[in-house]
């Protein structure tokens, strides 16, 4: 059983089973031989950080990838004593707290690689970093095609110490190949350069969740998951290559029941008007808790184990439902807005396409106002889950 939060009933369970499972499918995946840096940013894409990676640290996680300093921080706070990988960088006014919790910042320019090379100098410190290299993703990195620019630069690192080299797919998760290929090369290209002015890194990482799945020659020494960790294809076409088990399911109850006339307006802006006598709920989840507001006249939950439509618009903090055709429904009855309920489930794919948005931006909107209650369940039942949600 769950144990369920006081007061107001909206939460988020987390299966920590299910991540258990999730792990050993990438571990089958990459082999023994390939570091698995486990990405948990963004509050380990909404599931809770700090249970997230004690949870993968026991299953063998061999380091944590985070966006921030401060999730970094976080991480050290809740017993994590593997690398961590702060993947959108440092400034240079964090460097103290850098060193101070052991976190190991992804650099990628060339003005902050000689600032902390200086500073760390002058303090007579020595500080890890991976290497970013832009190889087609357009976002941070040095660029690939500069490396005569910058590759004598590196060679003059003394303080900061070279200890990884990695770069990041742009449209891995497409079966069109020919772009993920180019940056492969591209990437391969950069690794050798760097093995033959003897610079090369000991860690070289490239593959994110939908590599981990598709592009064996992208391992390298290490890879990245993310999405895949927490149970969900990055994208729909990958969703048979790999057995994953969603491990967030977000609930709540019926706040308060009302039968109204037909012609009866529904919540702001009298977007929807009953065409008959209709059995109204009212959620008490809305917007601020992370549910989208995109999902007014558009989303479904599951009351009793059948889907009901959202009515209306999503409000800040509450939501209507039409459970007009649900027999027997009663003020406090379970809700599910996100996972299983009897026969019926909503994943995250389907959530984020009434959205108009991607699974990732659905996990990482739900809100801090908004509980997640880890447990951990038999294997069995997670499966049956998964099944039922794809
Ligand atoms: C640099 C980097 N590596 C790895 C990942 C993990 O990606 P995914 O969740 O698709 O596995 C991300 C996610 O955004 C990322 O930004």
């Amino acid at each position: 059983m769950i144990p369920l939060p006081k007061g107001r009933p909206t939460f988020c369970a987390v299966n920590l089973a299910c991540l258990r499972w999730n792990f050993r499918q990438v571990r089958k995946k990459v082999g023994r031989k390939v570091k698995i840096i486990s990405i948990v940013k963004a509050n380990a894409y909404g599931h809770g950080a700090g249970r997230v990676a004690r949870t993968l640290a026991d299953a063998g996680s061999d380091g944590f990838g985070v966006a921030t300093l401060e999730e970094g921080v976080e991480l050290r706070g809740a017993g994590i004593r593997a690398p961590i990988l702060i993947l959108a960088g440092v400034y240079p006014d964090q460097l103290k707290e850098t060193l101070r919790y052991r976190l190991t910042p992804v650099l990628y320019d060339l003005g902050t690689l000689e600032r902390l090379e200086s500073e760390l100098r002058r303090r007579r410190a020595s500080l890890g970093f991976h290497l970013k290299i832009d190889t087609g993703m357009g976002r941070i990195g040095l660029l690939a095609s500069e490396i005569d620019g910058w590759l004598p630069k590196l060679a003059r690192l003394k303080a900061l110490k070279f200890d990884g080299l990695s770069s990041h797919f742009s449209h891995a998760e497409s079966e069109e190949e020919e772009y993920t290929h180019s940056q492969l090369t591209t990437f391969t290209a950069v690794v050798e350069r760097l093995r033959q002015a003897g610079l090369c890194p000991p860690l070289i990482h490239m593959a994110l969740s939908a590599a981990v799945i598709s592009l064996p020659s992208s391992y390298f020494k290490m890879v990245r998951p993310g999405l895949i960790l927490y149970g969900i294809p990055p994208s729909p076409v990958m969703a048979d290559s790999i057995t994953l088990k969603p491990a967030l399911s977000w609930k709540t109850r019926v706040l308060q029941l009302k039968r109204v006339p037909k012609g009866t307006s529904i919540s702001y802006g009298r977007t929807f008007v009953t065409q008959r006598e209709s059995l109204i709920a009212t959620l008490p989840v809305g917007y601020a808790d992370g549910y989208h507001r995109l999902l007014s006249n558009r989303g479904v939950a599951l009351v009793r184990g059948r889907r009901a439509p959202v009515v209306g618009r999503v409000c800040m903090d509450l939501t209507m439902l039409d459970v007009t055709d649900i027999r027997g429904v009663k003020q406090g009855d379970e809700v599910v807005l996100l996972g299983k309920q009897g026969r019926e489930g909503i994943s995250a794919d389907e959530m984020a396409l009434w959205a108009e948005t991607i699974s990732y931006e659905v996990l990482t909107s739900i809100s801090a106002r908004v509980p997640r209650i880890h447990y951990s369940s038999k294997a069995s039942t997670c499966l049956r889950r998964a099944q039922a949600l794809s």
